[in-house]
């Protein structure tokens, strides 16, 4: 298939991400996924296991592999003999190095279950390892310079859009500070972190200080969070999981026991006169429907100044329709799945009331097999007509008057969320006011408005997006950490 993935007609067509062609060889020897396989919990003690799980591929919906779920007991295993990790800091920071060095040496198994198991396009796949190799390389360098000793266990609790990058970056920061780690990977996607652990493992990382509990939340997720033996949460998922998680810990954790949470968006982007259309429409495009929109950056609500709304509204239309829905092994795809057929009913029956309504704009065809979800666009008066996060390929429109941008910006902030927001402009001076009047953690100007990348545009929400630091950050890892002296006795 080699010589074939050069022919024009196999561009990808959004042009969302370019990559070396010759990583394809490799990529392609790794056909087929390693399939069928099976994960269990990995502790440092013996395994007690719940049900079995069935795992299938979301763009065709075959059966991939099975899940042996953690149960509580296993949860109490992992707490009985997780050990922060002793090692001097230069140590860690070589393990954590080496680390992703086999994440590197492992791409093509790795792409192949970031293409079976979570529905990743191979441009996304790519920029997904080089995250969370730079992860692992970036908290290991953090780690020589730390003060601080580490708080003892830390939960680190990740979700499925993410689910080596985030995965990985939490393990990484709390085990470069030291600390033993109980990770609990996203229920849809425990093949890719067992992957990961593995990998961690081998480089060096003990078992006592790294464990894996795949599972469902709703069974272990309190053992793991509210046990006066956790010394640390780090989560990323949805607003309403990490509240739950707070309660939890207020229950039964040291006063003063830190999560870190990191949550979800309701993320917007103005288009004013001034913008460059072209530039304009190809953000909005990649930040709206790459990685089937369940990016927690993505662009949910596009705000275009009235002047030029219809020139970018018909423009938009022409580049949705050049995108193209399919196999995430094909150069081909623009678009991939979404990641159950839970989620794909939920987001077309989303799209399908405001059809009925008179909102909808425009919507692709999506292939019939497997959980693809058409992207789309659907008219809206303003951000505050968008109830919740719909966390996949739908594009909200809105038009302003220029005398109304202040408005436009409050009503944003009235969210309450504050993850990503984006700015089309050519005038200077508005950047920097847009910038000062936005509550939001990544705001990005002519560009799109995903896909931060690790140390130089630290990552992370404000109010309901998040509590900080910034993951790939400065300040990431002292969170990890307890100062020397006596602890809180409240
Ligand atoms: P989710 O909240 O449903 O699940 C996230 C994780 O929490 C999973 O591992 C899940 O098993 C676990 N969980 C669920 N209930 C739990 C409980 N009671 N106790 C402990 N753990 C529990 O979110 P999701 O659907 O996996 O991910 C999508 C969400 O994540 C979106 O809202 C998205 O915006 C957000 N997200 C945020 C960021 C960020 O950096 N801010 C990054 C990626 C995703
Ligand atoms: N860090 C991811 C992004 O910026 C979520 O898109």
């Amino acid at each position: 298939t080699g010589p074939e993935l050069f022919a024009p007609e196999r561009a990808n067509a959004a042009g969302f991400d370019l990559f070396d062609v010759t990583e394809l060889q490799r990529i392609d020897a790794a056909r087929p996924a390693p399939a069928p396989w099976r994960v269990a919990p990995i502790l440092a003690g013996p395994v007690a296991g719940d049900a079995v799980e069935a795992a299938h591929n979301p763009a065709t919906g075959e059966k991939i592999g099975d899940v042996v779920l953690s149960s509580v007991a296993d949860v109490e295993t992992a707490l009985a003999s997780a050990a922060p990790w002793d090692a001097p800091a230069e140590t860690r920071a070589e393990v954590l190095n080496r680390t992703a060095d086999l994440y590197e040496r492992n791409f093509g198994t790795l792409f192949a279950l970031l293409a079976t198991e979570a529905g990743k396009t191979l441009p996304d796949a790519v920029a997904e390892l080089r995250e969370a190799v730079d992860f692992l390389h970036y908290y290991a360098a953090g780690a020589r310079g730390q003060a601080h000793g580490p708080r003892g266990i830390f939960t680190c609790i990740s979700p499925w859009n993410f689910p080596l990058a985030i995965f990985t970056g939490q393990i990484a920061a709390a085990l470069a500070t030291g600390n033993a780690v109980l990770a609990k990977p996203a229920e849809t996607t425990p093949a890719i972190a067992a992957w990961g652990v593995r990998l961690m493992h081998e480089a060096g990382v003990p078992r006592t200080a790294l464990q894996l509990l795949p599972g469902h939340g709703s069974v272990i997720g309190a053992a793991l969070t509210s046990d006066a033996r956790v010394n640390g949460v780090a989560f990323t998922g949805s607003t309403a999981t990490a509240r739950h998680i707070q309660r939890a810990m207020a229950g039964a954790c040291e006063p003063g026991t830190p999560l870190i949470a990191e949550t979800g968006g309701l993320n917007a982007m103005v288009v004013d006169s001034t913008a460059l259309p072209e530039q304009a429409v190809r953000d909005i495009v990649a930040s709206a429907f790459q990685s089937a929109g369940q990016r927690c950056s993505a662009l949910r609500c596009l705000y275009v100044q009235e002047d030029v709304a219809g020139t970018i509204r018909e423009m938009l239309i022409g580049a949705m329709d050049e995108l193209a829905l399919g196999d995430p092994w094909e150069l081909a795809t623009d678009v991939g799945p979404v990641i159950t057929p839970a989620a794909r009913d939920g987001i077309a029956a989303y799209v399908d009331a405001a059809e009925a309504e008179g909102r909808l704009i425009h919507r692709l065809a999506a292939p019939p097999q497997g959980t693809f979800v058409a992207p789309s666009l659907i008219s809206v008066g303003g951000i505050r007509d968008l109830e919740r996060e719909v966390f996949g390929p739908v594009l909200h429109l809105a038009t302003f008057r220029a005398r109304d941008l202040a408005q436009v910006i409050a009503d944003v902030n009235a969210t309450g969320y504050g993850l990503t927001f984006g700015l089309h402009t050519r005038i200077d001076d508005r950047v920097q006011q847009i910038a000062d009047a936005v509550q939001a953690g990544n705001i990005y100007a002519n560009r799109n408005q995903i896909g931060a990348v690790v140390g130089s545009q630290p990552f992370g929400g404000e109010g309901l997006s998040g509590t900080g630091p910034k993951a790939g950050g400065p300040h990431y890892l002292a969170r990890f950490t307890r100062a020397p002296g006596p602890r809180a006795n409240i």
